[in-house]
């Protein structure tokens, strides 16, 4: 992998200009910030403005008249369906964002000739997160709901997701930042999908829960592929 970090000219520390650093604590002192308040007035704009605020979005109505008429329909179940079906709706656009990440980090790794070794194993982890994503979308056409359709959860994870892609597909960055970027994404896949089928099973779903069970053991394996590269890569450096 491309090394972690080089040793540089770096001007961001205070310890590069003790006599600068005393100016600046001076400044701070004498210079105050030309906007008033401090941040209880933060507090209160942001209590405003939740207040004044709609939800993000919302969850279409399950069991619509062309999904009633599947097959193989599943009633929803449970005291609250559309909590199931939102979270549905989030693991769609993670799993569909997934590959979208493995895209980004293939290009990576060929562009700075990590080997095959290492873009064949990005390239079977792309092809399990699409696998996932087929999966899911199976999951909610059979309760009878749209899986076009963005749901609230969904919007979120793809606002969450924007960090990691910039990471990804900045040029700059190198293998092992991409990797922990990617290890972000597959911490939060792993503990998503253990929720779901506890999700399915409570909204009384047993089929579903079982067919995830392959997904969170794949997700398993991607985490310790992850882990594995990011360690291997920076304790080989540091020795
Ligand atoms: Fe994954």
């Amino acid at each position: 992998m491309a090394t972690a970090a080089k040793v540089g000219s770096n001007f961001t520390g205070v310890q590069m200009s003790p006599k600068d650093t005393k100016r600046l604590l001076e400044a701070v002192n004498e210079i105050h910030p030309d906007v008033p308040g401090d941040e209880r007035g933060m507090l209160v704009e942001r209590t405003e403005r939740s207040a004044e605020a709609g939800r993000i979005g919302s969850v279409p109505v399950p069991g619509s008249a062309k999904g009633m008429l599947k097959t193989g329909f599943d009633m929803m179940k449970g005291k609250s369906p559309e909590v199931f079906l939102d979270k549905l709706g989030e693991r769609l656009a993670f799993e569909r964002n997934g590959v979208r990440l493995y895209e980004a980090m293939i290009a990576k790794a060929r562009s700075l000739d990590a080997g095959s070794e290492l873009v064949g194993m990005l390239q079977h982890l792309r092809d399990e997160e699409f696998e996932h994503m087929l999966l899911v979308r199976q999951a909610i056409e059979s309760l009878g709901a749209d899986p076009t359709a963005q749901t609230p959860c969904a919007d979120v994870a793809g606002v969450m997701a924007m960090g990691i892609m910039q990471v990804l597909t900045d040029p700059r960055t190198n293998l092992a930042q991409c990797m922990n970027a990617l290890l972000t994404a597959e911490l939060a896949d792993n503990a998503a999908w253990e929720l779901l089928i506890e999700l399915a099973q409570a909204a009384g779903h047993p089929n579903i829960a079982d067919s995830f069970v392959k997904a969170k053991t794949q997700e398993d394996d991607h985490l310790v592929k992850i882990k594995t590269l990011m360690r291997r890569d920076l304790v080989m450096q540091t020795r």
